[in-house]
This record gives C-alpha cells, sequence and structure tokens, in this order.
C-alpha cells in the first residue's frame, strides 16, 4: 500500500463514527407544516441545523437523516445535541452534563 492509498483510507476510516456529534447544547424551536417532507440531521454535521444537509455522506456516512411528515401544523423543540431518546424532537438529554460539557463544532476560517 502506497502512502497516498494509506491517506485515503485513514481519511475514509474517520468518516466511519457512529456517534453523533452535539451539534448544539440548546433544542431548536421549529414551525412544521402538515404533509411537508423534514429530515432532521441524526449526525450532528449539518450547518443548516437542526436539518440535515447532506454533510454526514462525507463526515458520518453511518449515520442517516431521521426523515418525518407531519401529520399537522405545529411548533415543536427538535433537538439539537443529537441524543434524545425521542428523536428527532426533544427530551430533555441536553440539560445532562455529558452535553453540557461537550466541544460544540465551530465554523471553518475563511
Ligand atoms: S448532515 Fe447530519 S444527518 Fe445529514
Amino acid at each position: 500500500m502506497d502512502e497516498l492509498d494509506m491517506k485515503s483510507m485513514v481519511a475514509y476510516l474517520l468518516t466511519q463514527t457512529t456517534e453523533p456529534l452535539v451539534a448544539s447544547k440548546q433544542p431548536f424551536k421549529v414551525q412544521l407544516k402538515a404533509g411537508k417532507r423534514y429530515s432532521w440531521c441524526a449526525c450532528g454535521h449539518s450547518k443548516k441545523q437542526p436539518f440535515c444537509d447532506g454533510t454526514h455522506k462525507m463526515l458520518a456516512t453511518k449515520i442517516l437523516p431521521l426523515r418525518f411528515v407531519p401529520d399537522q401544523d405545529c411548533t415543536v423543540w427538535l433537538c439539537g445535541c443529537k441524543h434524545s431518546g425521542r428523536a428527532p424532537y426533544c427530551d430533555g438529554t441536553h440539560k445532562q452534563d455529558f452535553i453540557q460539557k461537550a466541544e460544540l463544532p465551530t465554523a471553518p476560517q475563511s
């Protein structure tokens, strides 16, 4: 295996995380429309939180977005910490120490 293959293999393995990133230490209050299809980001890497922007295909290939369709217009709290037991909705897990002490992702510098 040459050096380029090794770097590619390492880069690939780094994308195989099964643990979501804590995107936010608070839930997101959002208004949902009845019958509209939503994709909640489960990996925590999306820049369009709390919704999926496709980043999981590069950074967390084993974590898929959670797709759902509300049956009525509603305002809900969607999970931002990505550890809720009733995803995509907040269940209060973000209040636990392991979330409150987690490092948040930083925006890339330009
Ligand atoms: S970007 Fe996180 S699930 Fe798609």
